[in-house]
């Protein structure tokens, strides 16, 4: 209890009980074992964060989502939780858990943290459970166990692949057999159990108690699932049938576990706020986003897109016309922890194809690095003018590149494990952040980091960045702090008349954002610059460039 009485008035740097901060906000994800090591382990930890909440503060985010840094063997970059109520001891404690959130608070910044409810870890006290109990029994019934086929069950209960390759299904060695819809490491959860379901309303508490200000929902299409005999055949799961119908993906009955989450959200003041990685199409996406169920979705359709105008202009007005109808706002994503960086996705021509290119250590096609940045820039300054909230990616502030050349020894992820090495994996986003222009790890920790920091990324180190007002780093300040005073209600309103490569439109209080994303300068309409992502030049908007301009001659709201 004495944890509650403290933070009840921890909120200095917050504004107090505002229920809809999220609606808008900038959110920064953290993947905390590559942010900042504090005690040179070479893994980045909670106190690593507490130091650069200042650096956070500058940038000007408004909440921070902290990727999993619950204790886990790590066979899936943490999204594998032994225990859903603790800190990894590499990464740090409770109490510095507590002295991070309210350093974060003080400086006006929310926290969001990961929880993963479709698995848990193998090493889960349940699951270990599971295994030490007898088929048939209570243990095992929290999990998704089903007899193997054959005489003895030594054959799977059907031909299912796993999200990383190879099979879903894995033998315990009495005639059973687990579900795994990621890593073998990652055994899914029966959600039709009340007691796994009154777990998670206690991890939820468990945190929102701590003074956690919102949740990011990881897999949250994938709970409900209808395993009734007989198991459909992987030939039947890979038929479009989505729409509820797929055993696995986006069942409806997954809502009726959102909307008890809900009841737990709205115990607090301000209500806890979540928001859902759900991969399913975008119709489906206001489900999860309605203010019954998580409050709010992913949408992945950007990060996904190339950069096109058209291509940018029809998913913008698509996600618009869906957040009014779920009644959330709409999110923007450029890049996670699970995609290749945009900086170098940019870069690439159009339509390569990312797993082919990482296979070739990211020599084939080499990517143009700086036109990459340049459209990287100028895609996030769109997205950052849009109504709704922009999730950034630890890094993509320094306009880091994909780590495409990470050597086979090094690789943690379980996609290159699991695909014999066909897929390279997501390591390459996950490298350690450089935090200086010297040194071993540049400034992440002291000697040693548990990926390797390449000797490149030193150009793009903070302190150097920092020196430079034309740096991408610099830029990200003015464009946030800009934001943060030009941001009101959630619309926009097209420019008309524009060239065909070019997305333009104009927020209420008169201010526009115009990018090209053609390859020739095209005419600016006339008013005041407030941030560019390239130098301009004159009166035009250059290529590949995004502006933000008050408009001489705003229409009026
Ligand atoms: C989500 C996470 C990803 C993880 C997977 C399994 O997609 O973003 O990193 O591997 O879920 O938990
Ligand atoms: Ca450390």
């Amino acid at each position: 209890m004495t944890s509650m009485t403290v933070l009840g008035n921890v909120a200095a740097g917050l504004p107090e009980k505002d229920a809809t901060w999220w609606r808008q906000a900038v959110v920064y994800q953290i993947y905390p074992r590559s942010f900042a090591d504090s005690n040179g382990d070479g893994i980045g930890d909670l106190p690593g964060i507490t130091a650069k909440v200042p650096y956070l503060r500058e940038l000007g985010v408004d909440a921070v989502w902290l990727s999993p840094f619950y204790p886990s063997a790590l066979a899936d970059g943490g999204y594998d939780v032994d225990d859903y109520r603790d800190v990894d001891p590499r990464i740090g404690t409770l109490a510095q858990f507590d002295e991070m959130r309210a350093a974060l608070h003080a400086a006006g910044i929310r926290v969001v943290v990961d929880i993963v409810p479709n698995h848990t870890s193998n090493r889960h006290v349940w699951f270990q459970e599971a295994l030490a109990s007898p088929p048939g029994s209570r243990a095992r019934e929290r999990y998704v166990f089903r007899r193997g086929l054959g005489e003895h069950g030594e054959l799977p209960p059907s031909d299912w692949t796993s999200t990383f390759g190879g099979p879903a299904w894995h033998p315990v060695g009495d005639g059973d057999w687990y579900l795994h819809l990621f890593a073998p490491e990652q055994p899914d959860l029966n959600w039709a159990d009340d007691e796994v379901r009154e777990e998670f309303l206690t991890t939820l508490r468990f945190w929102a108690d701590r003074g956690v200000d919102g949740f990011r929902i990881d897999v949250a299409h994938a709970l409900a699932k209808d395993m009734a005999e007989p198991l459909p055949s992987q030939a039947d799961l890979d038929a479009d049938i989505w729409g509820g119908a797929h055993p696995l993906q986006d069942r409806d009955e997954v809502h009726d576990i959102y909307r008890e989450w809900r009841r737990v959200f709205d115990e607090y003041d301000p209500p806890r706020t979540a928001v859902a990685e759900a991969w399913v199409p975008a119709h489906r996406r206001s489900r999860y986003a309605s203010p019954e169920g998580l409050g709010q979705a992913f949408n992945f359709d950007l990060l996904e897109a190339s950069w096109d105008a058209a291509t940018f202009a029809s998913i913008i007005d698509k996600n618009l016309a869906l957040a009014r109808e779920s009644g959330a706002s709409s999110t923007w994503v450029l890049s996670n922890h699970d995609v290749v960086r945009h900086a170098t996705r940019y870069g690439l021509p159009d339509g390569t194809d990312l797993v082919a290119w990482l296979r070739s250590d990211g020599t084939d096609p080499l990517p143009d690095e700086e036109r990459g940045r340049r459209r990287a820039r100028a895609a996030t300054l769109l997205t950052l003018a849009l109504p709704g909230s922009a999730y950034l990616y630890q890094g993509e502030e320094l306009g880091l590149p994909e780590v495409a050349d990470l050597p086979a020894d090094v690789l943690q992820d379980p996609t290159f494990f699991r695909s014999g090495g066909e897929q390279k994996g997501r390591d390459g986003c996950r490298v350690p952040l450089p935090w200086a222009s010297h040194g071993p790890t540049l400034g992440f920790g002291e000697d040693r980091a548990h990926l390797p920091v390449p000797a490149s990324f030193e150009r793009f180190a903070v302190d150097r960045q920092e020196a430079d007002t034309e740096s991408t780093l610099a830029f990200y300040r003015r464009a946030l702090a800009a934001r943060r005073h030009l941001q009101t209600s959630e619309t926009l309103e097209w420019l008309k008349n524009v060239p065909a490569t070019v997305v333009a439109f104009v927020r209420p209080g008169g201010w526009a954002s115009i990018t090209n994303f053609g390859t020739t300068s095209v005419p600016m309409p006339a008013g005041e610059v407030v941030v560019s992502s390239a130098p301009l030049d004159g009166d035009r908007v250059p290529a590949e460039t995004t502006v933000w301009l008050r408009l001489a001659d705003a229409p009026v709201d």
